[in-house]
Parts: C-alpha cells; sequence; structure tokens
C-alpha cells in the first residue's frame, strides 16, 4: 500500500484501543503499516505492537504504561472515555481529561519535531464557549493534583463530568495548540456525532432516545466507529501538518445546521425541561 498518510513506521500510543473509535483508529493504524501501542484498562486482542493495560485513573499506572513503550513516540491518539452517568463524576473528570492530559504531558518529551496529538472530545461539550474562563482556569492547573482539588472545590460545575471533561478537552487543544507548535507539535480534537459503540447503551440509557436521535439532525442516523477514527488517522498524518489547534465536527453536518437553522436545537432540550 502506497504509504500517503506517512504512517509507516511511525510509532503511535492510542488510548481506548479495547473498543469503539479507539479500537478503530488502532485496526487503521495497523494497516497503514504504524508501530501501533494501545493502552486500555481492559485487555485488548488486537495485532499490536504492545499492549499495556494502563487505567486513565491512575498516573503512576500512565506513567509507567508510557515507560515501557519508551523510546521516540510519533503520534498520540487520546481516544479512551467514559460516558455521562453511569460513573462516579470524579472518574469521568479523570479518563475524559485528567488522565487524558497526564498521558498527553508524559508521552509529550519522546515527541520531536512533526509529532501529532488527537484526542476525541464530544458535541456535548459544546458549551465551552460560554465559560472560557472557568474552563481555562481548570486546564491550566498544573498537575494531576491541582486538577482533582480544583474538581472538587467546583464540584456543581464538574456536575456529571462528561459535559465539563469534554469542554476541557476542547478548550485545552486550543490553548496547548498555540504551544506545541513553537517545538513542532501539533494537537487537534474531534466532536463526534452520537456513534455506535459500546458507550452508546450508556448514553440512550443517561439522555434517553428522544435526546440522543436529535443529536443526529440532519443526518439522521449514527456514525460508524470508523467513520471516527478515519478522521483522527488523518489529523495526526502527514496530510494535515498546518492542522492545529483545531476542533473538528466529525458529526454529518450537526455543527453547521446550528448557525443556520437547520438543526432543532429544542428537540435536544425538550427531556430537561
Ligand atoms: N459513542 C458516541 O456516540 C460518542 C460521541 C461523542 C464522543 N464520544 C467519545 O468518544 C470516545 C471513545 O468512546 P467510544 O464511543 O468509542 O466508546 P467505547 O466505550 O467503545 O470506548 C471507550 C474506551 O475507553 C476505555 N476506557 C474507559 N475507561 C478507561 C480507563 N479508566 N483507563 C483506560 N481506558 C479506559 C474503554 O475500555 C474503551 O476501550 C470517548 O471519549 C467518548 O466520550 C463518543
Amino acid at each position: 500500500m502506497s504509504d500517503i498518510l506517512g504512517y509507516a513506521g511511525k510509532r503511535v500510543i492510542i488510548s481506548g484501543c479495547f473498543s469503539g473509535m479507539g479500537e478503530a483508529a488502532a485496526k487503521l493504524l495497523i494497516e497503514l503499516g504504524a508501530e501501533v501501542h494501545g493502552f486500555d484498562y481492559k485487555d485488548s486482542t488486537l495485532p499490536l505492537a504492545s499492549f499495556t493495560q494502563v487505567d486513565l485513573r491512575d498516573p503512576a499506572s500512565i506513567e509507567s504504561g508510557v515507560a515501557s513503550v519508551g523510546g521516540k513516540i510519533d503520534a498520540l491518539f487520546n481516544c479512551a472515555g467514559l460516558p455521562n452517568g453511569s460513573f462516579d463524576p470524579l472518574d469521568v473528570m479523570k479518563v475524559n481529561f485528567i488522565g487524558t492530559r497526564h498521558l498527553t504531558e508524559t508521552v509529550l518529551p519522546l515527541m520531536g519535531e512533526g509529532g501529532a496529538i488527537a484526542s476525541i472530545a464530544s458535541t456535548g461539550g459544546l458549551g465551552w464557549s460560554r465559560r472560557i474562563p472557568t474552563n481555562m482556569e481548570f486546564v491550566t492547573t498544573k498537575g494531576w493534583q491541582a486538577a482533582m482539588d480544583w474538581c472538587m472545590a467546583n464540584i456543581d460545575t464538574v456536575a456529571e463530568g462528561y459535559s465539563f471533561s469534554k469542554e476541557a478537552v476542547i478548550v485545552w487543544t486550543q490553548y496547548m495548540g498555540a504551544h506545541l507548535i513553537k517545538q513542532g507539535i501539533r494537537i487537534n480534537c474531534t466532536l463526534p456525532c452520537p456513534t455506535q459503540t459500546p458507550m452508546m447503551a450508556d448514553f440512550v440509557k443517561n439522555s434517553g432516545k428522544e435526546v440522543i436521535e436529535a443529536a443526529t439532525q440532519p443526518m439522521g442516523r449514527y456514525s460508524t466507529p470508523y467513520e471516527q477514527a478515519a478522521p483522527l488517522v488523518w489529523l495526526n498524518s502527514a496530510f494535515a501538518t498546518i492542522v492545529n489547534g483545531v476542533v473538528l465536527p466529525v458529526d454529518g453536518g450537526f455543527m453547521g445546521g446550528i448557525p443556520t437553522g437547520q438543526v432543532d436545537l429544542s428537540r435536544m432540550m425538550r427531556k430537561a425541561q
């Protein structure tokens, strides 16, 4: 296969490789000739270069996982996540942002110029633009404990954890994009629409089918894990070397439909009223 995306022989780390978008991205990267090192708290059966059991709720587990891979890392895919409503909000904060940030900060010293990071946020984090100062205060906390302390002191803002953690990924990505590019490293994130992965059962249970269906507007269907994995793979590829600090909707037109009045947001609010 020709190597137009530039992954042949590249060393990549991917969190959340057990299922869903992370598993799909790992499979694509293996097909593209990358040396894929997978992290998850659940065992993976994929033909990875290495698999390490890493729990993103535990900084020591993250550090030993990265140390076990070692060497130069060309790309990081932050795909692990927990949904809303089924888990302790602080665990959601840890996996979706605090642990994801810690993994990124642990990998960064192993990255050189040309390195790239892609994370999965969510349309669930759309509220970020309403409270940028709050999000900035949180994402610029230094280290694991400071982030946990902030959450504990602002537990009402954290709420169920999902929306706020995804806002944090969005604001942190844009903030870090301006910093890391000075070292020649890019960082971007995606905003998936509802996607048919194991997490979907939790979303439907906790948000209600009506709200999830409304979030599939205007396309009217769920996306597949591969439809989410391919843009992540592209973002970290040699075909996107000028794309940085971007929050990329991967949503069949949902985001574009909001300002142009093509998406009925009241359908998503109805349950909450
Ligand atoms: N499915 C959707 O509709 C949807 C929509 C928007 C955003 N997302 C986001 O996409 C990302 C991927 O989710 P998915 O839909 O593929 O679901 P998924 O449940 O299939 O994947 C999540 C992965 O994260 C791993 N994980 C969870 N907790 C972990 C921990 N403590 N340590 C290490 N790994 C852990 C899981 O084992 C799993 O492999 C998540 O961040 C999710 O919030 C999903």
